[in-house]
């Protein structure tokens, strides 16, 4: 019996690692994986080190999670609920994958997380599991225990010696959750929907109030869809959304208070920095604004909403997100060009936009000068009396 365990080394997941060998008897192979989340990876092998654990597996994921699922995601312009850039829902289909990668490699018959019986992170994880591995059994002890506080969490520990170093020093009121894409808080004080968020608990901007005075311009160069330039640097995907993220955040640029539905019925509130993704989505927009197609570009936001909904509700492995995919994917051949945005005091402002290859706006046919013949203004008279047409015969008959 094995089982491979998602584990960043804090408390919680520490607790589970020794849980699992003293309620299954099994032995623990552990994960822990960079996904730009601003932790030491190393603490972590030391941990599991130290209590035992033979494989230990250390991952830096962080040019995969961007390329393969941040990016991907971002040619649809995703939001859930018209807000959430679905920071944390992005990276879970992610781990899930590694889960199942190092089961195949080490024979392990189970998988294990940390997440909830009451969150979206349980759900994402396993159907993600499931999908790629369908006889995969899946542990979650928060589901199966009873240890539901954290001085119950405290007290295991200590009888089983599990050494506990973030016990002393101050620890966050909230549930946080980082990566590349965002870093997100719950619960605590948030659990009250008109408690306004304070000031110390963002930790990755500066509050609009507090942005320089002085707006900052970038330009952000695309290529099908993809950012891969910023002021006309080429860079990786993860070098570019963390420069991003910094030069964002210094501009207070990102932040949202949101009350969502969870996929398991329950609102949910959450407060989220995503910098980077909101500087991205604008300038998407943008470059997409001047080279797709009008119907296109309308279908596509046609199916954002339930694409969107795909990722929050943990179905990136699903036929039906691959199919969305192929599609947005498709959508994306001519999305190329340059981007000019300036930052400022928490907003994203497009400034320029320009495509030389693939730009669809004729300033001869769209001018309000003489365009010389482009656009014959009375071909509108008859467009507009045909389209007028079934409300004037519904208009005559007194509808
Ligand atoms: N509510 C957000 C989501 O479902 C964030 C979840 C954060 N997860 C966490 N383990 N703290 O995507
Ligand atoms: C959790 O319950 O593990 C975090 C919140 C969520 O998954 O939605």
């Amino acid at each position: 019996k094995k089982v491979v365990l998602a584990y960043s080394g804090g408390l919680d997941t520490s607790v589970i690692l020794k849980w699992l060998e003293d309620t299954y008897g099994c032995e623990v192979v552990t994960f822990t994986a960079d996904i730009g989340q601003g932790e030491e990876l190393e603490p972590a092998r030391a941990k599991a080190q130290a209590m035992g654990v033979k494989e230990i597996y250390i991952d830096d994921l962080r040019e995969e999670f961007v390329r393969d699922f941040v990016f991907p995601m971002f040619r649809a312009n995703a939001l859930y609920e018209g807000e959430y850039l679905l920071g944390t829902s992005i990276a879970r289909p992610l781990i899930a994958k590694r889960l199942v990668e190092i089961a195949n490699e080490t024979g392990a018959d189970a998988v294990s997380h940390g997440a909830t019986g009451k969150g979206n992170d349980q759900v994402r994880f396993e159907l993600g599991a499931y999908a790629l591995k369908p006889g995969i059994r899946v542990i979650a002890p928060w589901r199966e225990w009873d240890l539901n506080s954290r001085e119950k969490l405290l007290a295991y520990a200590d009888q089983h010696g599990i050494p506990v170093e973030m016990k002393r020093g101050k620890k966050s009121p909230y549930s946080m959750d980082a990566n590349l894409l965002h870093i997100s808080y719950e619960g605590g004080p948030l659990e009250d929907p008109w408690f306004e968020a304070e000031e110390d608990m963002w930790r990755w901007s500066v509050s609009p109030e507090a942005a320089p005075d002085k707006p900052e311009y970038l330009e952000i160069t695309y290529e099908k869809g993809d950012p891969v330039a910023l002021n006309g640097e080429p860079m990786s995907p993860a070098t570019l959304l963390a420069t991003l993220n910094r030069i964002g955040g210094a501009h207070g640029i990102g932040r949202l208070d949101l009350v969502e539905n969870r996929y398991v019925g329950m609102k949910s509130r959450g407060c989220y920095e995503t910098p980077g993704g909101t500087i991205l989505l604008k300038a998407h927009r943008a470059i997409e604004s001047i080279t797709m197609d009008r119907e296109a570009a309308h279908l596509k936001d046609e199916l954002m909403p339930r694409y969107a909904s795909l990722i929050y509700n943990g179905y990136w492995w699903s036929p039906e997100r691959r199919m969305m995919q192929s599609l947005i994917d498709a959508s994306q051949v001519h999305v190329n060009g340059v981007v000019r945005i300036k930052l400022y005091k928490g907003n994203v402002i497009v400034a320029g936009r320009k495509s030389e290859s693939d730009s669809l706006f004729d300033a001869h046919i769209a001018t309000f000068e003489d365009d010389a013949g482009a656009y014959d203004q009375k071909d509108a008279e008859g467009f507009i009396k045909l389209n007028a047409l079934r409300m004037r015969i519904a208009a005559q008959r007194g509808r």
